[in-house]
């Protein structure tokens, strides 16, 4: 018996060919238990707990298609022919476990810091147009010829993903990397139809590579997109500048095929355009403008955005906001379709499973040090990007 506020939550959506039991979705994350570039035992018995916790949807951590260019380090997965028995491996335990599980497909882009003796580290570190970041720069610009050659990766990506048994796969366009280099006018000042100043060309690229996946892998796989507004260098940026952008955006989004779209924000609740609407989130104003299934993130359950958490380390303490009211007053209101729970579901497992209960006591604070201490010694100091400390924004 779910907590009665929450039953609204706990219906079940239809995605094309899929159904999800609820709406609370596991977002992609990196939990460092990654070895030889893909899943290990303890991925697998990691990501089976929170789908027998209740989760709907489980993406997986992010994955790079078999690209020279996508080899970064240790922690970072690829899907490539070495590594597909275990993501098989992987899909199962989640399915058998009563949640649906779709691939993050993602690219470091200009983020890229080669690492000697890694795989491809002698490979260029390809971007839309060198840079990360106004001024900052970041790999050299793509020529053609290699954006079709890295599109044809994410395309077989996406196929062997189907193959060993995921539901779909979910491009990733947020926070920074490559296909979010592409979307953000900053890092995307090409002048051949793929960037500049219109969003449609900005958009170009990736919405070609996510049609194409759509094309590969049949009108019944979930394909997901995943933008933010905010960089990891960046927590200010906008890809869209206005409501009329983002129109446009969702109108192409919906084109290209995709099942849903997934907003990654700092803080679900946050206006996005306050002067033209002084509540609706970016989540909400994509469902209104896209008209595709929308799933929100950032700090459900958590008092503290993860970017702070993760990079600035210097908010006052974290704690649990329990306080679900206005995610479920926003839900009611048509804002979004499904809620991603990030570092509540590293923290704890059932976390789905102790909402429905209405255990709220039960929860654990997401701990940085303990929770995430695999991650932390997998990662190569100095080898991600840090978050600008700017003001809060
Ligand atoms: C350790 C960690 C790793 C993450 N890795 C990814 C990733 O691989 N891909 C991605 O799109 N987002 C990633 N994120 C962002 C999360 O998916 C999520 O958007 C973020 O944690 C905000 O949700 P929360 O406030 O519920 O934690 C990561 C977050 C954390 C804490």
């Amino acid at each position: 018996m779910a907590d009665a506020l929450l039953e609204p939550l706990f219906t079940p959506l239809t995605l094309g060919a899929l159904t999800l039991r609820n709406r609370f979705v596991m977002p992609a994350m990196q939990i460092g238990f990654t070895e030889n570039c893909g899943p290990s035992e303890r991925t697998i018995a990691y990501l089976r707990a929170r789908a027998e916790g209740g989760a709907g949807l489980i993406f997986s951590e992010s994955c790079a298609p078999d690209h020279p260019s996508g080899y970064w380090q240790a922690a970072f997965c690829v899907l490539n022919d070495e590594t597909r028995g275990r993501w098989a491996r992987l899909a199962d335990a989640v399915k058998g476990a009563g949640a649906a599980f779709a691939i993050q497909l993602w690219h470091p882009g200009g983020q890229r810091r080669p690492i000697a003796g890694f795989p491809h580290a002698d490979a260029p570190t390809l971007s839309p147009s060198g840079l990360i970041q106004k001024g900052r720069e970041g790999g050299r610009a793509m020529t053609r010829a290699e954006m079709d050659d890295l599109a044809a990766a994410f395309i077989r990506a996406a196929e062997q993903a189907r193959a060993i048994g995921a539901d779909g796969v979910e491009l990733h366009c947020a926070h920074g990397y490559l296909m979010d280099q592409f979307l953000w006018a900053e890092t995307n000042v090409r002048a051949d139809g793929y960037g500049g100043a219109s969003v449609a060309d900005r958009a170009r690229y990736p919405l070609a590579v996510a049609a194409a996946i759509r094309q590969a892998i049949g009108p019944d796989a979930l394909v997901s997109l995943r933008f933010s507004q905010f960089k990891e260098v960046d927590y200010g940026a906008r890809v869209f500048e206005t409501p009329e952008e983002l129109a446009e955006f969702g109108v192409l989004a919906r084109d290209a095929g995709l099942s849903m779209l997934n907003v990654s924000s700092r803080r679900f609740g946050k206006p996005e355009w306050p002067a033209r609407d002084p509540a609706l989130g970016i989540a909400g104003w994509t469902r209104r403008l896209a008209g595709l299934p929308v799933m929100t993130t950032g700090s459900i359950g958590l008092s503290r955005d993860m970017f702070a958490d993760l990079f600035d380390g210097q908010d006052p303490a974290l704690a649990i906001a329990a306080d679900l009211t206005e995610l479920v007053r926003r839900f009611a209101a048509g804002e979004f379709d499904m809620v991603g729970i990030g570092r509540m579901h590293i923290a704890n497992p059932d976390f789905v499973t102790k909402l429905r209960e209405g255990r709220f006591d039960a929860l654990r604070l997401y701990n940085k040090a303990v929770d995430l201490r695999h991650l932390m010694e997998q990662i190569v100091p100095g080898a991600v990007e840090e978050g600008r400390k700017t003001a809060e924004v």
